[in-house]
Parts: C-alpha cells; sequence; structure tokens
C-alpha cells in the first residue's frame, strides 16, 4: 500500500471505531458546540426554504444542532462511515445519505448550501469533488468549508503537530482549488480560546480523538505528553482552536 493509501485506511478504521464515543470524544468545552453554530449559521446564513447538506457529517452531531437553530427545510447528513452514518439515521428529523465524495457527486441532487467541515483533508481528489459539486449547487448556493491551518495551534507534540501539517492541505491549496472549479473565496480565521484542565486534554490525546494520532503508539502518545506538560506549569492547558471558514459562492459573470 502507498502512504496515501495506508493513511485514508487508518482514517476509515478509525472512525469505524470511534463512532459510538466520538460525540463523547470531541468535546472541547460545553461552550464549543453553541459558538460553532453560531458561527456556521452566520457564514452560511440558511433561511427557512432551503435545504442543505452536511458533508461527512458523522454521527450528525453539529448537523441536528444547525438544523435545530436555523430551521431550514431539509437537512441532509451524508457520511461513508457505516456505523457513524447508522447514529445520524437516529436523529429522525434529518436525511441521511451513506456516500463518499465519489458516490456524493454522482448523485442527482440540488441543494442551496454545503457545509465541508474538518473532512476536507481525507478527500484524495478535491479538485473533482468541487466540479462534482457544482451542478448540485442551485445558483445562489453557498459553500462553507470549516478546516484548520497547517500549523495547529492546539496543544499536540511536536511529532504530532508535524504529522498533521503534512496531511492537511494549505488554506493557498484549497482556495486556488475551489477558484479552478468556478467558485469565488473567502476566508476568515476564528480562534476559540481553550482552557482545559490537563486530566480532559491527555485523556483527549490517549483516546487518539484526532485521526493524526493514529500512526502514534500508546509509548509514544504518552512521551508526547510528558512533552506537553513541560510547556504547562500547573494544571491547566490553555490553547486555542484555530479554525479557517471559507465560504465559497459561484463565480460572479463579468
Ligand atoms: C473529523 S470528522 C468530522 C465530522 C463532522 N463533520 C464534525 O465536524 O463533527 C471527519 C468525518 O469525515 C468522514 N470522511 C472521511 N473520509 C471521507 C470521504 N472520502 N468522504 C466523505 N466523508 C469522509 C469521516 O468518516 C468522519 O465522519
Amino acid at each position: 500500500m502507498t502512504k496515501q493509501k495506508t493513511f485514508m485506511h487508518n482514517t476509515q478504521q478509525h472512525y469505524a471505531q470511534l463512532a459510538e464515543t466520538f460525540d463523547q470524544l470531541w468535546q472541547f468545552s460545553p461552550d464549543y458546540e453553541p459558538w460553532m453554530v453560531e458561527q456556521i449559521q452566520t457564514h452560511l446564513a440558511l433561511q427557512p426554504h432551503e435545504h442543505w447538506v452536511d458533508f461527512g457529517a458523522g454521527t450528525g452531531r453539529f448537523s441536528q444542532a444547525i438544523h435545530r437553530y436555523a430551521q431550514p427545510a431539509s437537512t441532509l447528513c451524508v457520511e461513508p462511515d457505516a456505523a457513524m452514518c447508522a447514529i445520524a439515521q437516529q436523529k429522525t428529523e434529518l436525511m441521511s445519505l451513506q456516500a463518499c465524495d465519489q458516490t456524493f457527486v454522482e448523485q442527482p441532487l440540488r441543494y442551496d448550501a454545503l457545509l465541508v467541515k474538518e473532512v476536507i483533508h481525507h478527500l484524495s481528489d478535491r479538485l473533482s469533488f468541487w466540479r462534482g459539486v457544482k451542478p448540485q449547487l442551485n445558483p445562489n448556493g453557498r459553500i462553507l468549508l470549516i478546516t484548520r491551518p497547517q500549523e495547529t495551534t492546539l496543544a499536540l507534540f511536536e511529532q504530532a503537530k508535524a504529522r498533521f501539517a503534512q496531511h492537511q492541505p494549505s488554506i493557498d491549496l484549497l482556495c486556488r482549488e475551489l477558484q479552478t472549479a468556478g467558485f469565488d473565496t473567502q476566508v476568515s480565521i476564528i480562534d476559540f480560546p481553550l482552557r482545559q484542565t490537563k486530566s480532559h486534554w491527555y485523556t483527549m490525546l490517549r483516546a487518539k480523538f484526532m485521526s493524526d494520532l493514529v500512526g502514534f503508539s500508546e509509548d509514544e502518545i504518552e512521551a508526547g505528553i510528558i512533552e506537553v506538560d513541560k510547556h504547562y506549569p500547573g494544571e491547566w492547558i490553555t490553547h486555542a482552536d484555530r479554525l479557517l471558514f471559507v465560504v465559497a459562492t459561484n463565480k460572479k459573470q463579468l
């Protein structure tokens, strides 16, 4: 297997294994989810008559929260992992579709907005994906891509930061690809400040909550925790989740 294929295989296994506990593991702080939902609605501006898609929706946790907050006409969760998708299907106010990027763009769908949150680094051919999305999106449609910069502000150990950067496309490249596929882009960089107890953050690291941590052994994670610990005297880890919000809309005809 090539390095890229091995990474993708490990990623799929990671999500299948974590499905049941995924929402508990990804808990930065109690105010993170409502903040994120508000940010998404600010950028996506979903209207009551609109139909939208949460692509790579995982368990549908954010899809449901946004559906309740913005009250659009419909919400479709798209997720390739069967176990994750089964959890999304239990949220009966949402629709769901088990599909990956390649099978999603083959669907005869029309929608007004597309959310691609913390997924883009998993796609092997992003340009084909955006080109496939283009005819599905209504003329006034919007895409909201949420991702992180290559240099993460999360309190990871050096090797984990390096692996994160290696798997994360640069923001310039992401915007160029969207533009090549026929979209205008606008980028906002927004920090969510985090203050977590060490025991909370280390539990997340030990559970390998991020797919980039999957390749590390238990011993490497423990060594990484010792490394992180040296940077934070006392009981707290004070860091930030720096996020990139990219809004893409159909290119204006001049
Ligand atoms: C970090 S999780 C994000 C889940 C959700 N968007 C959220 O923000 O809570 C990444 C998700 O992308 C999905 N995924 C991985 N590869 C994918 C692909 N090729 N097409 C669509 N989704 C994919 C995973 O199964 C997982 O549910």
